[in-house]
């Protein structure tokens, strides 16, 4: 296979909202400052949600405040509601991500709303976004399975990217949240979500936890996605999807990417320093250690 494959760098987002204790403002800026010069098009570095919910993010308005933006960078942000919209707005951010779930159990424990309510809550963030020329990622939650409810089936999910869709998002993103999907489960899935959207408007989001994500990006590849989610590091997981691990660290899918013969258009050595800058964070040394 040939070919540019683009990884999307969500570290700073869903790298580092797991993490319990404090991580400064300018650690977070030292990261994606570094990540800024790896070649990646677009970076996920803030999360406009709750500080209830999720503490490490309340950061999210300063940090995009003092990020050196590099030219040709979009820097996202999740937004789960017009709140959110409206800081991400505030903060100049280039992009934003509103975000269900496929099963019904992850959506009450992220989000708090049922799938029908999530989608009612989205559709106006969705059209004020668009009115205010921001463009709107999609993303669903638990589509081979779910912390709460087991295996979800594939029609479950082909329905909510419909969903996102119909609301105009230019791409959505399927998360395998909590990294135990298995390349069958992929594949099954896959094939009925391409009912619904094509696969170039399609990204891979793999958590790494049973380590199949590498063989879960090569189904997704077989399936003509182009477009694959990770972080630095292997960072992260949900604090709403108990025992996930990280998402598949951007080193790996890189070197795989490489080996079956595509491009990324990343520099390596920026993302071994970035990873370790990463790790750093996560052992509490931060900005300058
Ligand atoms: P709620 O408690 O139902 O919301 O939470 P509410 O509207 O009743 O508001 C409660 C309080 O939150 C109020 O404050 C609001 O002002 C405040 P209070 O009056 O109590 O002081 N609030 C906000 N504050 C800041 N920004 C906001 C905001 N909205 C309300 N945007 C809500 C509903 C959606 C807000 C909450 O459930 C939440 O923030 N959830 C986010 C959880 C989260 O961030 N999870 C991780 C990201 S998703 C993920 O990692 C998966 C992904 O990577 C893909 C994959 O791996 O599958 C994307
Ligand atoms: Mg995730």
């Amino acid at each position: 296979m040939t070919g540019r494959v683009e990884i999307f760098e969500v570290g700073p987002r869903d790298g580092l909202q797991n993490e319990t204790a404090e991580i400064s403002v300018a650690g977070k800026v030292r990261l994606i400052d570094c990540l800024s010069g790896a070649g990646f098009r677009r970076i996920e570095v803030a999360s406009f949600v709750s500080p209830k919910w999720v503490p490490q993010m309340a950061s999210s308005g300063a940090v995009l405040a003092a990020i050196t933006r590099a030219p040709g960078v979009s820097y996202a942000a999740l937004t789960p509601n017009m709140k959110g919209l409206e800081a991400a707005i505030a903060a100049r951010a280039d992009e934003v991500a509103i975000f269900g779930s496929a099963s019904e159990g992850f959506s009450k424990a992220n989000i708090n709303a049922t799938i029908a309510e999530s989608l009612e809550r989205f559709a106006p963030v969705a059209e004020a976004a668009r009115a205010a020329n921001l463009p709107v990622r999609g993303y669903v939650s638990c589509v081979v399975e779910c912390p709460y409810d087991g295996p979800v089936a594939p029609e479950a999910v082909a329905r909510v990217v419909a969903a996102l869709r119909d609301m105009g998002v230019y791409e959505v993103s399927l998360g395998d949240t909590i990294g135990r999907g298995r390349p069958e489960a992929v594949d099954a899935m896959l094939g009925a979500v391409r009912n619904e959207m094509p696969a170039d408007a399609l990204a891979g989001h793999f958590h790494d936890t049973a380590g199949r994500a590498l063989d879960n990006i090569e189904v997704a590849l077989g399936h003509g996605l182009r477009v694959f989610d990770a972080a630095v590091g292997g960072l992260g997981g949900c604090p709403y999807a108990p025992g996930a691990a990280g998402n598949v660290a951007t080193e790996a899918v890189h070197d795989w990417l490489i080996a079956l013969g595509f491009e990324t258009g990343l520099d390596r050595a920026v993302l071994d320093a970035a990873a370790r800058i990463a790790r750093d964070l996560r052992a509490g040394k931060d900005a300058d250690g």
